[in-house]
């Protein structure tokens, strides 16, 4: 036979057209990971490339017996028994079979056009076998535009298949893998959740209403990220909230960056909290903002109320944008990081007297937390007393000791300026100080040994339950007490005062266990 005619030319140019084709949808197939994209690739493809009115890819469900296509072009997923029809027998047996007239063909599966409102006339189908030879699906051709299949489409189509299996495979693979991998991290950031929940081992205590509240507040708030404003007298545990917040939510696992924002100049706050490039300025390093430092987790900016005008500008736009740009910096950095912020001054006021901008306010205050000072909660104050003691104790590998109720009683009558914070020193210093096993009232810090103590003058009557004793020992610690105040703590002057000698006077002193300088705690 004659091979330079017209006829054999024309043959080998179209085979050299389908192999660079084959070529590549392969290289195509081999770039796409996602399952049902790469099967409408597959079958757009070779629908164009067999002249074909529609490609439909099927995989075989070995557990149900069922073959399913996950998109076959122009019509709805479907999903049916992989005994019935042309595809059955091809996945069943592994054979190509190519129809030339379905309607005569009594393995066709009617059903199928029935449901997808397609006519199929002829058809082409070929197993898909992964490359340990398993059957895993059909590949398939509907209706050659003119004429009927041939012998060089089933060639091309099972080339084209054996591509696609490997291809499906690795998705298929990377998919598991993703997810698996999903479930992994969501169950890790849950995990860390509970762990880190439980090592927060310090815990808001008290059981007053006001404390009970935010209590509840911060459990609701858990899986939120939203922005917090926390409100309170120094030391009422503003801080304390913050960390449990963070340590509860599922930042967890992120860091907690605390920022002082009262503690630097405002020219450095702002480079601080937003980091700088190198050589905004000569000599300067590029250095990362407390913002980046917090990627993933909570920034507590505390004293919210000093925070220059500047960084409250730069604030908002954080918040609005979830974007820092460092100072001299040119494009924003994506940041992921939950605010949480603290004042102990009045920020209405602040805003009233223009130190505090009103729209930054308003976005940080969705949610309030106010806490409330200690002497608003004084039935938790023998409950935070005994607290402190035992954990001082064991921080300092001293001795457990109690309180008298005479002392406790002077606990729960002082107003405690510096709230839970004042209460948790003195604590300390009584754990260090003690001699006995229950403090008495005498060895508390004159402020409190004096709180809310009815004031002895000699026309009152003295309570009538007291012996004469223990009224002679109150009326000559608060003389004491007020002989060393008047006299500025000078022994001395306090000595004349009380008509004492130096050394009476220290005497006393010691007695009742009162310290002789102010302010020495
Ligand atoms: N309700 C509370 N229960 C236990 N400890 C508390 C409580 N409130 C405050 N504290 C403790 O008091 C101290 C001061 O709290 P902190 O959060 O620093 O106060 P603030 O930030 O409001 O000044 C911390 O040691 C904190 O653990
Ligand atoms: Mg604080």
């Amino acid at each position: 036979m004659d091979s330079s005619g017209p006829a054999a030319e024309s043959a080998t140019q179209s085979a050299d057209d389908r192999l660079s084709a084959l070529l590549y949808l392969s290289q195509q197939l081999n770039a796409e990971r996602d399952l049902p994209k790469l099967v409408d690739l597959m079958a757009r493809e070779v629908a164009r490339l067999l002249a074909a009115e529609r490609a439909s890819v099927f995989l075989w469900d070995r557990a149900t017996d069922e073959l399913w296509s996950l998109v076959a072009l122009g019509s709805e997923p479907l999903r049916f028994d992989a005994r019935r029809g042309l595809a059955g027998v091809v996945v069943q047996q592994g054979i190509t079979i190519n129809v030339p007239d379905v309607q005569q063909d009594p393995r066709f599966y009617p059903a199928i056009d029935a449901r997808t409102g397609f006519h199929t006339r002829n058809m082409l189908t070929v197993p898909l076998s992964n490359h340990a030879g398993e059957i895993i699906g059909a590949f398939q051709v509907l209706n050659k535009q003119q004429g009927v299949f041939t012998t060089e489409d089933e060639e091309m189509l099972k080339a084209v298949a054996a591509q696609a299996a490997i291809a499906i495979e690795t998705a298929q693979l990377i998919g598991g893998l993703q997810q698996q991998r999903d479930a992994l991290v969501a169950e890790n950031t849950q995990l860390w959740q509970a762990v880190e929940g439980r090592y927060f081992q310090q815990p808001l205590l008290g059981n007053s209403p006001l404390i009970r509240q935010v209590v509840r507040l911060i459990e609701q708030l858990r899986d939120s990220s939203v922005e917090v404003l926390i409100t309170g007298e120094s030391g009422t545990g503003k801080e304390l909230v913050a960390r449990a917040l963070h340590y509860t939510s599922r930042r967890a696992r992120g860091p907690f960056v605390a920022v002082n924002c009262a503690a630097l100049p405002s020219s450095l706050i702002e480079s601080d909290l937003f980091g700088i490039e190198r050589g905004v300025a000569t000599g300067v390093e590029r250095r990362i903002g407390k913002f980046e430092s917090a990627q993933g987790g909570t920034l507590f900016l505390d004293e919210l109320a000093d925070l220059s005008a500047g960084a409250q500008a730069m604030l908002l736009r954080v918040l609005q944008e979830h974007v820092v740009e460092r100072i001299g910096g040119r494009r924003g950095i994506p940041v992921d990081v939950r605010i949480i912020a603290a004042t102990n001054k009045n920020l209405e006021e602040a805003m009233s007297q223009g130190t505090f901008r009103a729209d930054l306010y308003y976005r940080l205050k969705v949610i309030h937390i106010v806490m409330p000072p200690l002497r608003s909660m004084r039935e938790d104050i023998a409950l935070l007393a005994r607290h402190f003691l035992e954990q001082f104790a064991r921080e300092l590998g001293k001795r457990r000791i109690g309180l008298t109720s005479e002392a406790m009683q002077r606990l729960e009558n002082y107003d405690w300026p510096g709230n839970v914070r004042e209460l948790a020193h003195e604590m300390k210093r009584l754990v260090v100080l003690a001699r006995g096993p229950a403090v008495a009232e005498a060895e508390l810090s004159p402020e409190i040994r004096q709180a809310g103590k009815p004031t002895v003058h000699m026309s009152n009557s003295l309570p009538t339950e007291m012996s004469l004793k223990g009224a002679v020992e109150e009326l000559e610690q608060h003389m004491l007490q007020e002989a060393l105040v008047a006299s500025g703590y000078n022994q001395v002057q306090a000595a004349r005062r009380l008509g004492l000698s130096r050394q009476g006077l220290i005497k006393k002193l010691k007695r009742y266990g009162i310290t002789t300088r102010a302010g020495r705690t």
